[in-house]
């Protein structure tokens, strides 16, 4: 069944109050609410109250303290029905539950020995009957009732307003919300769990608590997140004006979790992955993580709960928001180019594959069948490029006025990407119509840019032309509105020109942002005194496919030359794009793959440039993934995609061995230190390791001097990952000696599968199939299945795509196996299929049988279903 957002109708009748009672018990869980319901004026007069519900049981409905006789009401699978409900009306509904056989991982569930909910976007309805809509907001009291030994500790949204002891050891806990929200945003937990508390003041004054709830034996690894938190409420202070409004905020860390984190009303709840860190048990990366999840959760209490989506349609509203939020946030925490290209990486590694696939769809989609499928890049990052676009047409002070008029009007309120546009708008005076395709539009823009100097009329003349290509019931597509950071470079003097376009009476510095709207237009530069590069879309000013022709000399002149660090960064990629696709086609037609030394030259310049940052060198010098390298291809080479980006890692590693080698040294960083420095420096000198341990036996011992000296999680895993990509005997030493030590920490073994997942080693799949019996391995857990099989499927191409379609099979057989108990994570493991049209004709036919095996599967989720169809459409 199809839900389409052209079909949008407000409810019949709201949920104005809802007071809800939890009884948790061994077993089950009794769920008693009371609602106060409103219907709405002009509504049809014979309107029933529709109530979404679903996997529980009803044990009684009374309306106004009556029970309704069984021929007033009907209880489907999906939802419940009631005639004849007046204008105002007291509903009270009690159901039984089973948080304990809840494998979903929707609404309240049971994760070792806590209880949790999850209630985005549909999984309030699991617990109790409800309208269970973003656009009802109601006012919410939550009673928690359970056994006070196994569940000392009870939690709900907004501030604790009552607790006491009963009989038969047990204890309850009252909550009271005084924030509207819709029911999505509720969230519950009972668990034997101990606080690690800090505090907070706000600008204006007020103290806030805050509380990392974890298991015993965790308290030792809240910090990082504790201070990312309140370095975030600072931020949101100082950069937008939005204080925190309860007077306590608490965030709880579970083992089992089908996402990241969830921003719940003053309850946040994070998969343990991005809270729990110590430096020997998390990795720089992990870190970083956390202080943006941390982060990104936090903004949400404004960008999300304040003002909330109207429907699921407009889920990048809150989404495409908070990540621009949360990725400004640590871009002014850390290196701010560096995180420009990490997020122009992941951009580039999910969401374009994703708009040219069969579930492309625009960052407000128009239909979905399961809506937990549209937490997609697309609505998240491509959404947070679509802010990320007014911020810098309207410049920092315009897209700060717009946000204010955006809270000033619509606090409390649920609401349309069109009203944010349309607060920008207002605030500045700006025409965005033209603009507002971009949530219209599937499809990844590409743009073709061809200059022209005349030397004798010192003009230089830019011709941009855009097109989109057609995606699944989009076939004409009209030009965007694409803001173009641009500079020019000149050739002689390698420093950035003034800028002048004819007709213009003055210079307007040496970057400027030009609109372009049309598909094809020609901008003109006056009095250009030499010959220039142009470097364009500096900082990836919009979400398109650059091609602006540009040779090797051009792009060699850019990544030495260009005054954007970001665009540094990209003519480097480009370059060995551009090589390793030219090496791709050599080996395909039988010729031998050839490294000029001029690229190799340009390599040995970033590697050895001491003025550069460490942590851009070490992005300069990472090659463009293999994934990148086939977006480029119109049929995927797994194989020759693999074998030139090896070759090519051995031919430069084999060149500037030396080089190699001295920048390791020079990069160690002694003892523990977590700082940007140190961080930068890593990631530098750990970059230098893969080289050489990719070469010979001297890499190889290197990489296991480090494994073995290592006194941070960093330089572990990274050496670890180099021994594990070989057959060498040292390379399963390593792992079991990781595994000896690391067995009962979860987040770390769930390292050790996805290393393994991803090594290059041929005889990955039968040990991947192996470690499934592992002890520290369960279906179950969302993160195990993401780090070994998801990390199998999406992380490994050359593997998962071997030619005999083995490694097809297995994953396939455990979307089946998944699918009964947690649609989501199994719906997510699927995703790799859907890109089955790429690839050549053997590997097309595997993958396409492997599809329609999966949808002939009897009882196929909607999750799953979904996919699956659309792949094959
Ligand atoms: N709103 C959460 C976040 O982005 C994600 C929740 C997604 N949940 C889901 N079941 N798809 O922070
Ligand atoms: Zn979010």
């Amino acid at each position: 069944q199809v839900i389409r957002r052209e079909d949008y109708t407000p409810p019949d009748f709201r949920v104005d109050r809802i007071d809800l009672h939890v009884d948790i018990r061994e077993g089950e869980t009794i769920v008693t609410s009371t609602l106060s319901v409103i219907g709405r004026p002009g509504r049809d007069k014979y309107a029933p109250l529709v109530l979404d519900g679903q996997n529980q049981e009803l044990i009684y409905l009374k309306i106004d303290g009556e029970d309704v006789p069984p021929c007033k009401y009907t209880v489907g699978e999906e939802r419940m029905t009631v005639e004849e409900v007046g204008d105002r009306a007291t509903v009270e509904i009690r159901t039984r539950i089973h948080p304990e056989t809840n494998t979903a991982l929707e609404g309240l569930y049971r994760s070792g020995s806590m209880y949790c909910t999850q209630c985005e976007p549909e999984g309030f309805r699991r617990i109790t009957y409800f309208v269970d809509r973003p656009d009802n907001m109601a006012l919410f009291t939550t009673t928690i009732e359970a056994d006070k030994g196994s569940c000392p500790v009870l939690l709900s949204n907004g501030n604790p307003v009552g607790a006491g002891d009963l009989p038969g050891g047990r204890h309850w806990a009252k909550w009271e919300d005084p924030f509207r929200k819709p029911a999505y945003l509720f969230a519950l937990v009972a668990g034997n769990l101990v606080p690690v508390t800090d505090k907070f003041v706000t600008a204006s004054g007020r103290t806030v608590d805050l509380r990392i709830y974890v298991e015993q034996g965790n308290e030792d690894k809240c910090a990082h997140a504790m201070d990312s938190l309140k370095r975030s409420m600072r931020w949101d202070e100082e950069v937008f004006g939005l204080e925190y409004d309860l007077d306590i905020f608490m965030i709880v860390a579970v083992g089992d979790f089908n996402m990241g984190a969830m921003e719940n009303k003053g309850l946040n709840i994070f998969n343990v992955k991005y809270v729990l860190a110590k430096p020997d048990t998390a990795t720089d990366t992990d870190y970083q993580l956390i202080e943006g999840i941390i982060a990104h959760e936090y903004f949400h209490n404004w960008t999300g709960n304040r003002v909330t989506c109207r429907d699921w349609f407009q889920l990048s509203l809150k989404e495409g928001l908070t990540v621009f939020r949360d990725q400004e946030f640590s871009a002014d925490m850390n290196a701010r180019s560096v995180k420009r290209i990490q997020d122009v990486r992941a951009l580039r590694a999910a969401q374009f594959p994703e708009d040219a696939g069969p579930m492309a769809h625009p960052v407000r989609p128009d239909s979905y069948i399961e809506i937990n499928n549209f937490y997609t890049a697309t609505v998240y990052e491509k959404g947070a490029e679509v802010v990320r676009m007014y911020h810098t047409l309207l410049g920092a002070e315009g897209f700060r006025k717009g946000m204010d008029l955006y809270f000033q009007r619509h606090d409390g309120d649920a609401v349309t990407c069109e009203d944010f546009c349309l607060a920008m708008e207002d605030a500045n005076g700006a025409d965005l119509s033209q603009f507002r395709r971009w949530y219209e539009q599937a499809g990844t823009p590409q743009v073709k840019a061809s200059g022209h100097y005349d030397a004798d009329a010192r003009t230089y003349t830019l011709t941009i032309e855009q097109s989109t290509a057609p995606t699944p019931g989009q076939p004409d597509k009209q030009p965007l509105l694409l803001p173009m950071a641009m500079g020019l470079v000149g050739k002689r003097s390698k420093a950035d020109l003034p800028l002048q376009l004819d007709g213009e009476n003055a210079t307007h510095g040496t970057e400027r942002v030009l609109r372009v709207t049309a598909a094809r237009q020609v901008f003109t530069f006056v009095d250009v005194d030499e010959e220039p590069v142009p470097s364009l879309f500096r900082g990836f000013s919009a979400p398109v496919k650059l091609d602006a022709g540009q040779g090797e000399e051009d792009l060699a002149f850019l990544m030495a030359h260009d005054s954007d660090e970001f665009n540094r960064w990209e003519a480097g990629q480009a370059l060995a794009r551009k090589l390793l696709l030219g090496m791709v086609a050599d080996r395909a037609d039988g010729r031998a793959m050839a490294v000029p030394d001029s690229f190799v030259a340009a390599f040995r310049r970033v590697l050895t440039d001491g003025e550069a940052a460490p942590a851009f060198r070490a992005q300069a010098l990472a090659l463009p993934s293999e994934g990148d390298i086939g977006e480029a291809m119109r049929t995927i080479d797994v194989d020759g995609i693999h074998a030139a980006r090896e070759h090519l890692r051995r031919h430069l590693a084999g060149k500037l061995k030396a080089e190699l080698r001295a920048t390791y040294d020079s990069m160690a960083v002694p003892g523990v230190q977590l700082d940007g420095a140190a961080i930068g420096k890593r990631a530098l000198r750990n970059l230098c390791l893969g080289y050489l341990a990719g070469l010979d036996a001297d890499g190889l011992a290197l990489a296991e001097a480090q494994f073995d000296s290592a006194e941070v999680m960093t330089d572990s895993v990274a050496a670890l990952v180099c021994l594990s990509d070989s057959t060498d005997a040292a390379g399963d030493r390593a792992l079991a000696t990781f595994h000896q030590r690391w067995r009962h920490d979860p987040l770390v073994m769930d390292k050790w599968f996805s290393i393994q997942a991803m090594a290059k080693r041929p005889d990955t799949l039968a040990r991947v199939k192996a470690l499934m019996g592992d002890p520290s391995f369960s279906v179950k857990n969302p993160n195990k299945v993401r780090s070994l099989l998801g990390a199998f499927a999406a992380g490994n191409p050359v593997r998962f795509h071997a030619a005999d379609g083995s490694g097809y099979r297995f994953i396939a057989d455990q979307v089946i196996a998944l699918d009964p108990m947690n649609p989501q994570v199994a719906a997510r493991l699927f995703s790799p299929f859907a890109r089955w049209r790429r690839f050549d004709e053997a590997r097309q036919a595997l993958l396409k049988a492997e599809i329609e095996r999966v949808l002939a599967t009897p009882k196929l989720s909607k999750d799953v279903y979904e996919v699956a169809s659309k792949s094959v459409a």
